[in-house]
């Protein structure tokens, strides 16, 4: 087995070889001066496991042609199997066409990663369940949500109420409600445009509750601090966000700053910037044992749903 990491996200990628106790593969990666990427693979990776790590966040066009390049390089050099491990998956919310003459961006990076040659992909909260079914290869879906819930539920927060911001994201949130025991109430919001949304009506009671927010994206933080205050306004208390992605775009940084939220967590499938982090109510929490269990399952072909089914899956 070799993992390799592009150049998106390595400090998860060596936390990930860390759990394995695996080297990281060796890889060169250049740019030519026209702007062009060059990779080599300097390990012999012929009859090979291979993973490569490689979020498709910002850059997003930069690193998913460095994913796809990857790809391909290890296909040329007769890996016996490539599993692109793909922590956050960009232009994953372009999954529908909603209205005339847009593109499904989803279904088009699924189709790129697969010609490029991945064999199986390993993805953390792809957005929506549905767009495993954008690959015709296996996919594996990990969840944010084990690692959240843990941190969440050893903080034993009282009168505990779980928001979904979004009525889109009920299910996830029932995840929380079920592995936190709390209830449950649910904000509908009404987007206006790419980068604003409305908090338009709660379902659900929360006065006097503690509130944790869930989402599997912060990208511009409308959605979460349009529905915190909506919370805070109805008598929320405390407000927790927690969220897989923290993709924090635009003037998601000065939202947050502004909204009446305590403490905001995110996972490491997406580097932190230093922008992000003088935020200081930033927390974030690794998904390395996690996707590394998942890997060496893969690896083992043993079962990776089972993650799901236990508690301590990867201590
Ligand atoms: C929506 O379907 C997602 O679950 C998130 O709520 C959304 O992508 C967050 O975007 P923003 O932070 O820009 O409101």
């Amino acid at each position: 087995m070799k993992v390799f990491s592009g150049n998106s996200n390595p400090a998860l990628a060596s936390a990930i070889c860390q759990y394995l106790s695996a080297k990281m593969g060796k890889a060169t990666v250049e740019q030519f001066p026209d702007g062009e990427k060059f990779i080599r693979v300097e390990d012999d990776v012929r009859g090979t496991d291979c993973f490569v790590v490689q979020s498709t966040c910002n850059p997003v066009d930069e690193n998913l042609m460095e994913l796809l390049i990857f790809l391909d390089c290890l296909r040329r050099a007769s890996a016996r199997r490539i599993t692109a491990v793909v922590p956050y998956f960009g232009y994953a919310r372009q999954d529908r066409k909603d209205e005339g003459r847009v593109p499904i961006t989803a279904k088009l990076v699924a189709n790129l990663m697969t010609t490029a040659g991945a064999d199986r992909v390993l993805g953390v909260d792809l957005h929506a369940h549905q767009l495993q079914g954008f690959f015709d290869i296996p996919v594996d879906h990990l969840t944010g949500e084990l690692v959240l819930s843990e941190y969440f539920g050893n903080k034993n927060i009282k009168d505990l109420t779980v928001v979904s911001p979004d009525v889109g994201n009920i299910k996830t949130a029932s995840l929380y409600v079920s592995s936190l025991g709390a209830d449950l109430a649910i904000v509908h919001k009404k987007r206006l445009s790419g980068d604003t949304v409305e908090a338009a009506e709660l379902i659900g009671d929360v006065k006097g509750r503690n509130i944790l927010m869930v989402d599997d994206i912060i990208a511009t933080a409308g959605t979460v601090c349009s529905a915190a205050q909506m919370v805070r306004d109805r008598g929320a208390k405390r407000i927790f966000v927690g969220a897989t992605h923290g993709v924090f775009a635009g003037q998601a940084l000065e939202r947050l700053s502004k909204a009446p939220i305590d403490e905001i967590v995110v996972t490491d499938t997406i580097p932190l910037s230093d922008e992000a982090k003088a935020l200081g109510r930033i927390t974030v929490l690794s998904c390395a044992a996690m996707i590394g269990e998942a890997i060496h399952r893969i690896h083992k072909n043993e079962s990776v749903s089972s993650l799901f089914r236990k508690k301590k899956k990867f201590d």
